[in-house]
């Protein structure tokens, strides 16, 4: 934990069984609380799996592929309910007392409330953590969740923490916090698998950003469908082609672009990078050791043993 030193963090709490930044606790009534509609798409993932690329695809699907209010941030298009726990601005007004950050930076919740229906609502929070009104099966949005092989999803996260959480260890000790669920939103598996046990009701879908990766086109019609908003032959081309890691990478209402750069105008960060990073499947290979992707099998095998999950 004391590896990350960033502004952000004040320490960590557990709850549900999941490790979230301290100002959860704050925040978490008002989760708890949330009111949900039936007509709203939830977006729900583990940090690094594909979020960003599903929300932007979703926004799309049910907005009928209006590029011209797709060029606002997509942070405002498709909320991040829990933003504020990772993202702490009154960091930065002490020493900046004159920053005025964008609402959605300020309150993510008071922000998502203030939004009207379809709300395309991406959030990290496990399954456990979710809104009562969905728990208790009061409101049924549409629920999408994503998810990716964990050894790229660690390289990814290992990769954003120190882009945008000041994380100053090095990739081995990373992944021992990952294995250990050590990680904001971990563990992996505990988050996986409890969506996954409610992939089967109908109003849930399962993705993988494998399948993503492999046929893109395909995964949007699926969603489409899904969603009831069925999308022409044409219509999917022009969404995939958008959707491609290029195309994504150099569109800046989705590339974060603006945080990466709020990081280092306020000198919270040292690291450089971008968050559009490699999107790649089996990076892994190039970047762990043996020794590493042996313990992460083990621990594959071990969290998903006696249960249907396919990997
Ligand atoms: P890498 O760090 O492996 O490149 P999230 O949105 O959940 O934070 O996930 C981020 C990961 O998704 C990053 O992975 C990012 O590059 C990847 N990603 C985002 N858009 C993508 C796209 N259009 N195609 C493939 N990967 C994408």
């Amino acid at each position: 934990e004391e590896k990350f030193t960033s502004t952000f963090r004040k320490g960590y709490v557990t709850i549900n069984g999941h490790m979230f930044p301290k100002r959860y606790e704050e925040l978490k009534e008002g989760f708890d609380n949330l009111e949900v509609s039936d007509e709203d798409v939830w977006i729900c993932s583990f940090p690094k799996t594909g979020t960003t690329w599903t929300q932007e695809m979703v926004w799309m699907i049910v907005n009928n592929l209006d590029f011209k209010e797709g060029e606002i941030n997509l942070g405002i298009r498709s909320p991040f309910l829990e933003l504020s726990i990772i993202f702490d601005y009154r960091d930065m007004l002490k020493n900046n007392p004159n920053f005025d950050p964008p609402m959605f930076l300020q309150n993510s919740l008071e922000f998502v409330k203030t939004l009207k229906s379809p709300i395309c609502m991406k959030t990290h929070l496990p399954y456990e953590c979710l809104p009562k009104d969905i728990q208790a099966g009061r409101k049924n949005p549409k629920m999408i969740y994503v998810v990716r092989d964990p050894k790229d999803t660690c390289i990814s996260y290992f990769h954003h923490c120190k882009l945008m959480e000041g994380f100053r260890g090095d990739f081995e000790e990373f992944c021992e916090l990952f294995l250990a669920g050590k990680v904001n939103f971990g563990p992996f598996w505990k988050h996986v698998l409890t969506y996954w046990e409610k992939r089967n009701s109908p109003n849930f879908l399962f993705l993988k950003y494998e399948d993503m990766k492999k046929d893109l086109s395909k995964v949007i019609r699926q969603v489409a469908q899904f969603l009831e908003r069925p999308l022409s032959d044409e219509k999917v081309e022009i969404l995939t082609k958008h959707l491609s890691f290029e195309s994504m990478k150099n569109n800046p209402a989705v590339n974060y672009g603006m945080v990466c750069d709020l990081n280092k105008k306020f000198k919270l960060i040292e690291h450089d990078g971008a968050f559009m990073r490699s999107g790649k499947v089996g990076g892994h290979k190039e970047v762990m050791s043996e020794e590493m992707i042996r313990k992460f099998d083990d621990w594959i095998k071990r969290n998903v043993e006696g249960t249907d999950y396919v990997i």
